[in-house]
């Protein structure tokens, strides 16, 4: 059986202040929940922070983004065994900002996942199309080519020590929440892909769903057989709304 698990993408929001009293309200209301993982990706300067913040808590922390170089002369990035001393467990990678707004290609968002893994960081790895790909019938060919950059460079059982992020862009920040069945069958066919190359990978691999997730809308999705958590963004900078949806992953 697969845990779930509820990771908040806080994007560029945030200063100490604000930071400190959103964990706090998480940590108090995290204390009823034992069936899933809660995680915060915060931005990086807050990283020691929020480290600090959640030494008595279940709750655990991760970063947005990590530099596909490990050391030397890369002007302004972050390194994963630099995340990795700061107290993260966790990174997002190939969120579709980064790729749609700083350029990182397939490729890139592949190595950074190896690096990642090479430092002890569990990498949730983002894949999901746009609105014309959609339209185009182009949702499965898009999310292959993103997993398929990933799996030329790592062993499929690698997997095990990460989590998919299916969000498909339309929905992320919109409003527009792909609906339960939507999500759960890109979600099939991500796991039925990975069951294709090794059936107990595919079967132990948590695959989350991301775009528009809220504390209406996330008990539906969660229920799904293929849905194992969600990774939210807008709805996780607000502690009430944020934990409505973990206790939806806490059921599930
Ligand atoms: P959203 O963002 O929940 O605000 O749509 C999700 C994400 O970008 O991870």
């Amino acid at each position: 059986m697969r845990t779930s698990f509820v990771a908040g993408n806080w994007k560029l929001n945030g200063n100490q202040a604000s930071i400190s009293a959103l964990v706090a309200n998480i940590n108090a209301g995290l204390e009823s929940l034992n069936q899933t993982t809660v995680a915060v990706c915060a931005p990086c300067v807050y990283v020691p922070l929020v480290h600090t913040l959640t030494q008595n808590s279940t709750l655990k922390l991760g970063a947005q983004n990590v530099s596909n170089y490990e050391t030397g002369a890369y002007t302004g990035e972050v390194s994963a065994p630099m995340l990795k001393e700061f107290g993260c467990e966790y990174v997002i990678i190939g969120h579709s900002e980064r790729r749609a707004l700083f350029g990182e290609s397939d490729e890139i968002c592949a190595q950074k996942f190896v690096r990642a893994q090479q430092a002890g960081l569990t990498p949730i790895f983002c894949v999901g199309e746009t609105l014309t790909e959609r339209e185009a019938n182009q949702t499965e060919a898009v999310i292959s080519r993103q997993l398929q950059a990933l799996l030329a460079i790592i062993d499929v059982q690698d997997l095990v020590n990460s989590v998919v992020a299916y969000e498909p862009i339309w929905a992320i920040g919109t409003g527009k929440t792909a609906t339960p069945e939507q999500a759960q069958a890109v979600h099939a066919y991500i796991r039925q892909m990975i069951a294709n190359l090794n059936k107990s990978v595919a079967e132990k691999l948590q695959i989350l769903y991301g775009g528009s997730v809220k504390g209406s809308n996330a008990a539906k999705l969660f229920a799904m057989p293929d849905i194992d958590g969600g990774l939210i963004g807008g709805a996780a900078l607000n502690a009430d709304e944020f934990l409505t949806i973990c206790r939806a992953g806490n059921k599930a």
